[in-house]
Formats: structure tokens, sequence, C-alpha cells
């Protein structure tokens, strides 16, 4: 078990073609004051505003702005620039970009980042007030919304083409506070405790019972709840997805390791069971390689402990939210889950072949004592934020 320190938010910030690009110099500044690792994508028509030197200078390195420079990605290339990313905020965001992005298009750098990355994507639109109004832009804006997306303005005033109306992208210093303090702090001074990812049972030294579940959804939830201000206990197995920022983070293996670092936390406001923690473990795993033998092999299996269900139990229980994976009979079966482990909120999803797990993407059924909601397919991100959105729903605080 290791416990992995906090970092500096790493967030990348995304430039295309418009005028305000210049004010996008001054959104890096202030993110590196506010003491962000900040890494800069260029479209190339922002390089025809501004030159990728400023952002090198005030960022601190050197700005990438296609996707096919061999030199560029051989240092980190596009999938790892994408998953070192905290937040993606592309300012200015222009109506072409994000028509490309609704569109699900990847050809260019920026775009492909966007795609790549299960960090949340934040666009500030920026463009003439015509262009903002008109029904494709509104469309692609409703789209991108769906996917999760958040968009942080744009303001209305005086336009740069000499209008005025809705369509001037937000001030820096308006964006930032909206990155980095988040939309609102309304789980400030709560401890929250999240398990994530799949728990491994060893078979022998270098055997083990495992499942599909990536960690994502646990770590979205922890990401989520640092954003809205919370002290966050992050309890994963074994995932190779970035600590989120803020976060502590507890590495285990096995149920019982994960167990035995949930009973260690004496005190929780709200508990979120997002592990696929194995039902059963090995009864006596071998210590030694086990060689074949060209027999049927038989494994005994006993249960491993409940650890949602210990957490329900508690005299001075945290509120309790649990997750389902079901393949059929998603409502009956996770009502009855709820019931039996003491659950205040159940989050219910169909599993199969393509549903669920190693997604960055799900549709969840939200059950609790008298009241259900369903939150359509969406990125985990946001989910998150619906979980926690409904918490404060069911308690009223
Ligand atoms: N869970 C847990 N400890 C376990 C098993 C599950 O804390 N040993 C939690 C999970 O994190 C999840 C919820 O219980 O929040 C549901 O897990 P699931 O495996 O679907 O429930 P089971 O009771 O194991 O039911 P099933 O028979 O469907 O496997």
């Amino acid at each position: 078990m290791n416990v992995t320190s906090t970092q500096p938010a790493r967030i990348l910030v995304g430039v295309s073609g418009g005028i305000a690009a210049y004010k996008a110099v001054a959104l890096v500044r202030r993110l590196v004051e506010a003491g962000c690792e900040v890494r800069v994508v260029m479209t190339e028509a922002a390089t025809r505003f501004v030159t990728p030197l400023s952002f090198q200078a005030v960022s601190g390195h050197p700005v990438r702005t296609t996707l096919l420079d061999a030199e560029a990605e051989s240092g980190m290339d596009h999938i790892a620039l994408a998953r070192w990313s905290d937040a993606v905020v592309v300012a200015p965001a222009s109506a072409d970009l994000m028509a490309r992005l609704a569109n699900g298009l990847a050809d260019d750098l920026l775009t492909t980042l966007c795609l790549a990355t299960s960090a949340p994507v934040h666009l500030a639109p920026t463009m003439n007030r015509q262009m903002w109004a008109h029904p494709a832009t509104q469309a692609n804006r409703a789209r991108l919304v769906e996917h999760g997306v958040t968009l942080l303005g744009p303001a209305a005033g005086a336009q740069a083409c000499g209008e005025t109306g809705e369509g001037r992208m937000l001030e820096p210093e308006a964006i930032v506070a909206a990155l980095l303090v988040g939309a609102r702090q309304d789980l400030a001074g709560r401890h929250v405790v999240v398990t994530a990812g799949g728990t491994r049972e060893p078979i022998d030294p270098v055997r083990f019972i495992a499942n599909r579940s990536s960690g994502r959804m646990g770590f979205a939830l922890a990401a989520e709840a640092v954003r809205r201000g919370a002290a966050v206990t992050l309890i994963a197995g074994p995932s190779a997805l970035p600590t989120p920022t803020g976060v502590e983070r507890v590495d285990v293996e096995t149920a019982r390791q994960m167990q035995a670092a949930v009973e260690s936390i004496a005190s929780m406001d709200i508990f979120v069971g997002a592990a696929a923690v194995a039902d059963y473990r090995v009864a006596a795993p071998a210590d030694r390689k086990l060689k074949k033998s060209g027999e049927t092999l038989s494994l005994e299996l006993v249960p491993n402990p409940d650890i949602i269900r210990e957490v329900a139990s508690r005299t001075d229980r945290p509120f309790v939210i649990g997750f389902a994976a079901e393949t059929d009979h998603l409502r009956e079966h996770a009502a009855a889950k709820r019931e039996a482990k003491g659950m205040d909120l159940i989050c219910a999803n169909e599993v199969g072949a393509d549903k669920g797990f190693d997604r960055p993407d799900n549709a969840l059924l939200l059950l609790w004592g008298d009241g259900e909601r369903e939150l359509p397919q969406a990125d985990k991100r946001h989910l998150a934020g619906e979980i926690f959105d409904t918490y404060h729903q069911i308690t009223q605080d």
C-alpha cells in the first residue's frame, strides 16, 4: 500500500483561431501564477494571430501545433499529453472548432486531444454574435454539452468586428476562477472516501483473479468531489489512471487490503463504493508458481468481506453511495442490492461486451429511498457531478 502525494493542477490550454487568441496569453500567465503546470496547443489558424513563441515564454514549455511532428511526438506524444491533463480549456474556441468537436473530428492536434482525454474539457466560445446565434452553432453547443463539455461564456459586449452582442470571450480571470475553484464548493468541509477499480485476488505469485473495471468512474468521482471542495481519499485497486489533483490516493490490490484501508478511516461524511470488489478470493493461494499437471485444476474460493455493507452498518455511518453493474433486470436487482447493503443511493448500470466497463462514458439509473433519476449516456466526469447533485437533493443541504 502506498500513498501518492498531490501535485499542481496540470492544465492543457488549447488556442484556436480568433482575434481573442491574444487574451489566451494572459490566461496562461494567470494559470501559471496560480501554481498550475500549463502546456499549450495551438491550431494552425491560431498561429496567424499570436506566435507560439509568446505562449512558450509564458508557459515555460514548447508549444505544439501539429499532430504529425515526429520530434515532439517522440517526447510527450499526443496520447500522453491527453492523459497528462487534469483539465483542458480551449480559449478562444471558434465556431469552426466547436463544429469539429461536436462532430467528433480529430483532424488536428487540438481536436484529437479533446477526444483522447478523460479530463474535463472546457470551451470559451468566441465569435461574432451572428455566428454564435446561428442555429448550426447552437446545435453544436447543445451537442457538446450533451457530451459532457463545459462551456465558459461567451460574454456579451463590444466585439472586435465592431458589433455589440453575445460572443465575446470571457475574461482570463473568469476562466481561471471557473477552472480552479470549480462551479460550487458544495462539498467543502466534508471527507469523501471513494473506492475505485477492480481488485486482484492471487492464485499464486504470478496469477490472479481480476475483472474488467478500469477505475474511471471512481477516479472521476474523486476528482469531482475535490473540485467541489471536499477532502478526498481514493482507495484504488490496480489502475494506470493518474491521481486526480488534490486527492489522497491509497493503492491496494486485494479486497481485504481495500477493506483494511477503508476500515482505517475513522471519520467520513460520504462513502462511495465505486470499486468492483471481487466477491471471492482463493482460499489458499500457492506461495510458489503452480505447475501444470495436465489434470483438471480446482480452486477453492471463499467469500470476501462486503466493504460497503460494513461501512453502511457503522454506528456513525456516512452517506453511502454504491454501484450495481447488472446484465439484466437492472431496476429490480439494483433496488434489492440497495436494500440488502443498506446504501442510501445506488447507481445502476447495464454491463455487457460493449457497455459500462473501461469506457469514458456510461448511462446510469439512480435509485434512493423514495426517488429515482435516469442519467443518459454521458462522460463519467459529467455523471460524477450529477451523482453529487443528487446527493444534495436527497439530503437537502
Ligand atoms: N461491494 C463492496 N464489497 C464487496 C462487493 C461489492 O463494497 N465485497 C460494493 C461495490 O463497490 C458496489 C456494490 O457493492 O458499490 C455492488 O457490488 P456488486 O458486486 O455488484 O454486488 P454483489 O453484492 O457482489 O452482487 P452480485 O451478486 O451481483 O455480484
